[in-house]
C-alpha cells in the first residue's frame, strides 16, 4: 500500500492509476473518497468489492466544473443556480443521467438518476484535471463505518483494499455533502450537510428535508445502519456509566458519572469533546475522528451528548441517529 503526500507529480501518478482502471483514495474537503473511473465499470466494481458496500446504493460522481456535469446530467435552472453558488463545494446534485453520457450503470446502481459533486478541495480540483475523466468515489471506509477525514482512517478502515492514498490533511468539513435531489418538482434534502435547506431556499424556493423513512427511503443510502463504530451509541446522555465513554458537546463542568464524580475528571481518552465552545463547525470536523478514537473495547458504548439540531447540527444529528442505529 502506498500513502504519497499530494504533489504535482504524485498526482500525476494517482491520474494514471486512474486511467488504467485502479483505485486510488483522495482528499476532498467533505471527508476522504475512495475513487476509480466512472466511465469504467470494471474499476466501478473494485469500489463496491473494496468498500464490501451493497451494490444497490449508488456513488457520487465527481468532476471538475458544472460545464463537465453537463456532460453526464440534465442539469436544469435549479442545478445551475445552485452550481454557480455553491460547486465547487459540499453539496451533490441527484438529476436525470444522460443516456449518452458513457457512466457505467453500476455507477448510479441501475438508477436513471445519478449524483454529481464538484469537489473544492485543491487536491481533488488537481487530481479531476490531471485525470481528465469524471471519478465515482464514495466515502473511503468499510462500508456502514464511520467516513474517513484523514489518511491514517482510509488505512485503518481499509487497509490493502485502498492500494494507493493521496494524502492532503485532514478534511475541512469533516461531514459527507449534502445530498439534493432536484428530480423531483420540489427540491429534496435527502442526505443533510454543510450546505443547508436555509442555504438552498433564497436561491431555488422550498426545500424539502427527508433524511428517511425506512419503508419508503428516498436515497438507498437512506435504508442502511451507516457511520458506526463497533461499539453501541447511546444517545441524548445526561451523564455517563463508569465503563462508557463519553463523546461531549459542549462545556463538560456539569456532566455526572452515574454512581458518583464528574465526567471531566474521568481519565484522558474516555471522553472527548467535539466542540468545547459549542461549534457546530468544529464538532461536524471532529466527529468521525473522535467516534474512531473512542471505539475502544475497554469501553461498553459510546454515551454522546445532545447536539442542537440547527443548522449543520442537523447533519451531525443525522449521522448520529444512523451510527446509534440497530443494525
Ligand atoms: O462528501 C461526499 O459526498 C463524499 C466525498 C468522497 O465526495 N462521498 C460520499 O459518497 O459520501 P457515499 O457513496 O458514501 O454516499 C453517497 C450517498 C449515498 O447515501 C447514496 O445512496 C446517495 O448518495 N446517492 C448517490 N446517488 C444517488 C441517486 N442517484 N439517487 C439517490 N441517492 C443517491
Ligand atoms: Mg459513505
Amino acid at each position: 500500500m502506498t500513502i504519497s503526500q499530494a504533489t504535482d507529480q504524485s498526482i500525476e501518478q494517482a491520474a494514471d492509476i486512474l486511467r488504467d482502471g485502479g483505485l486510488v483514495a483522495f482528499p476532498t474537503e467533505t471527508v476522504y473518497g475512495l475513487g476509480a473511473n466512472a466511465l469504467d465499470g470494471q474499476a466501478v466494481a473494485k469500489i463496491f468489492e473494496a468498500k464490501n458496500r451493497p451494490s444497490f446504493n449508488p456513488l457520487i460522481v465527481h468532476v471538475a466544473d458544472a460545464r463537465q456535469a453537463d456532460i453526464y446530467v440534465e442539469m436544469n435552472d435549479k442545478a445551475r443556480a445552485v452550481a454557480g453558488t455553491f460547486w465547487p463545494g459540499p453539496i451533490s446534485l441527484i438529476l436525470p443521467k444522460k443516456k449518452d453520457g458513457g457512466v457505467s450503470d453500476l455507477v448510479s446502481a441501475g438508477l436513471e438518476t445519478l449524483a454529481v459533486r464538484v469537489p473544492s478541495h485543491p487536491v481533488a480540483q488537481k487530481l479531476l484535471k490531471a485525470c481528465n475523466v469524471p471519478i465515482a468515489a464514495p466515502s473511503a471506509n468499510a462500508s456502514g463505518e464511520p467516513s474517513a477525514t484523514t489518511p491514517m482512517h482510509v488505512t485503518e478502515s481499509l487497509g490493502e483494499n485502498a492500494p494507493f492514498i493521496l494524502a492532503g490533511g485532514a478534511s475541512e468539513v469533516g461531514l459527507e455533502s449534502t445530498v439534493l435531489d432536484l428530480t423531483g418538482n420540489v427540491p429534496k434534502i435527502v442526505r443533510p450537510g454543510a450546505v443547508t435547506a436555509e442555504d438552498l431556499e433564497p436561491l431555488i424556493g422550498e426545500v424539502e428535508v427527508d433524511t428517511g423513512n425506512p419503508d419508503k427511503p428516498t436515497s438507498p443510502g437512506q435504508l442502511l445502519k451507516h457511520y458506526a463504530p463497533s461499539l453501541p451509541v447511546r444517545l441524548h446522555a445526561i451523564d455517563v456509566a463508569q465503563e462508557e465513554a463519553l463523546l461531549g458537546f459542549g462545556p463538560l463542568k456539569f456532566m455526572g458519572v452515574q454512581g458518583g464524580g464528574f465526567a471531566k475528571d474521568l481519565p484522558a481518552g474516555q471522553v472527548m469533546n467535539l466542540s468545547e465552545k459549542g461549534d457546530l463547525h468544529e464538532a461536524a470536523a471532529n466527529l468521525f475522528a473522535m467516534l474512531r478514537a473512542l471505539d475502544n473495547p475497554k469501553f461498553s458504548a459510546i454515551a454522546v451528548m445532545d447536539i442542537p439540531k440547527t443548522g449543520l447540527g442537523l447533519a451531525i444529528n443525522d449521522r448520529l441517529e444512523r451510527a446509534a442505529r440497530g443494525k
